[in-house]
């Protein structure tokens, strides 16, 4: 039974898909240290109760670059989204659309752009990697404006990948990885029916869309692997700002230089994140990342944060700190895995019902109340 937002849906999620595909989502990079800090540090933050303050009237909603969001909440980019559920990117942008949050797709999804935007009426949001291969870029780019794509993800902590041990443990990647992965499958037949079986094809969409020619899992791990490009600068961000007129948000901001650089760059946003401990092992949490970050920029652009929110608490924490905005990655991944659209509906209800918990038990009446106030003073950072 699904309880709590947090661990339910995980173990849930565990016992469905093959292990290949939650070590993916679960694990992080190296000794999954800055995983295991993204949730803790943030569960360690300390809430200041308020009481007797009329709380009967509450709203989650906040605006972001003209677009109204129901809670400030949007779906992380997560690759191979496709993979836990059937057509999973179209499933998970339904929910998100259906309870008034955005959707942000991967440039590595199994579905297309085309396919996820003209299932939904909301427009979605896009995330894109500079690649080596700028014609890639371009093409997708240009395919995102054209399905009614505003808002543009950015991510730039992936020069290089972070190595995942756990995928190597679980024959998401290695030499066996294929028969080990048909195993698994094996042992697992509901999603081998529903998924491996009737949600195919396997693409990564967007890149057979340009290739002209499918390509699969194998072409995924070659394609992280061969073509981050670790010469990139902001100078190679210039052309795509020139290219791209709608909000444009840097995804991999974890100090303060950073931040400015984002404002001088004249980036509409950025999210403060460690790519949910997969990429930098041993880096600070991003809550632990974000005060600093918040105090240099605020104000400058929207701020967004991702790592380790795992309930509709650690949002309110979040937003608190500085955050305008945070994205859920693993945590829909898991309700995804589970139950499909209506999994990931039911974990942003969870997700709702805790913020008015926390919001009316720490008095704030709207997103624009949560602030330092909403916490105990001293809560927030001892040394690392
Ligand atoms: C890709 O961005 C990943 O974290 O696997």
């Amino acid at each position: 039974m699904i309880i709590s937002a947090s661990t339910d849906y995980r173990k849930a999620a565990q016992r469905r898909i093959p292990p290949f595909l939650f070590h993916y989502a679960d694990g992080g990079s190296y000794t999954e240290h800055t995983l295991r800090r993204n949730v803790e540090d943030l569960a360690g933050i300390a809430l200041r109760q308020r009481v007797l303050k009329d709380m009967s009237s509450l709203s989650l909603e906040t605006t972001l670059f003209g677009e109204t969001l129901a809670m400030p909440i949007a779906l992380a980019p997560v690759g191979l989204a496709g993979m836990y559920a059937r057509r999973g990117e179209v499933q998970a942008a339904r929910a998100a659309a259906s309870k008034g949050i955005p959707f942000t797709l991967s440039t590595v999804s199994v579905c297309s752009i085309d396919e996820v935007a003209s299932a939904i009426d909301r427009p979605i949001w896009f995330q894109l990697y500079v690649l080596k291969d700028r014609g890639f870029m371009k093409h997708a780019l240009e395919k995102a404006k054209a399905a009614g794509v505003r808002t543009l993800v950015f991510t730039v902590d992936m020069p290089v990948p972070g190595a995942r041990y756990r995928d190597a443990h679980s024959g998401m990647s290695g030499k066996s990885g294929p028969i080990r992965r048909m195993a698994q499958a094996a042992m697992h037949p509901f999603w081998a029916w529903d998924v491996g079986i009737n949600g195919r094809p396997h693409d990564l969409g967007n890149v057979s869309d340009y290739r002209g020619s499918p390509t699969g899992l194998e072409d995924y791990i070659a394609w992280l692997g061969n073509n981050f490009d670790p010469a990139i600068s902001w100078k190679d961000l210039e052309w795509i700002r020139e290219f791209w007129d709608g909000p444009m948000i840097i995804k991999g901001i974890l100090d303060p230089e950073d931040a400015r650089d984002a404002v001088r760059f004249g980036a509409d946003g950025i999210v403060v994140s460690n790519h949910g401990g997969r990429q930098l092992d041993g880096v600070l949490s991003t809550v632990r990342a974000l005060p600093a970050i918040a105090d240099a920029v605020k104000g400058d652009l929207a701020i967004l944060a991702d790592s380790g929110i795992r309930s509709g608490l650690d949002v309110v924490r979040m937003i608190a700190l500085g955050a305008d905005t945070v994205l859920l990655g693993r945590a829909f991944i898991y309700a995804l895995a589970t139950a499909g659209e209506s999994g990931v509906s039911h974990l942003l209800e969870l997700f709702e019902k805790e913020m008015r918990v926390a919001m009316t038990l720490t008095g704030a009446h709207s997103i624009a109340d949560l602030g330092l106030d909403s916490l105990v003073p001293d809560a927030i950072l001892g040394t690392y």
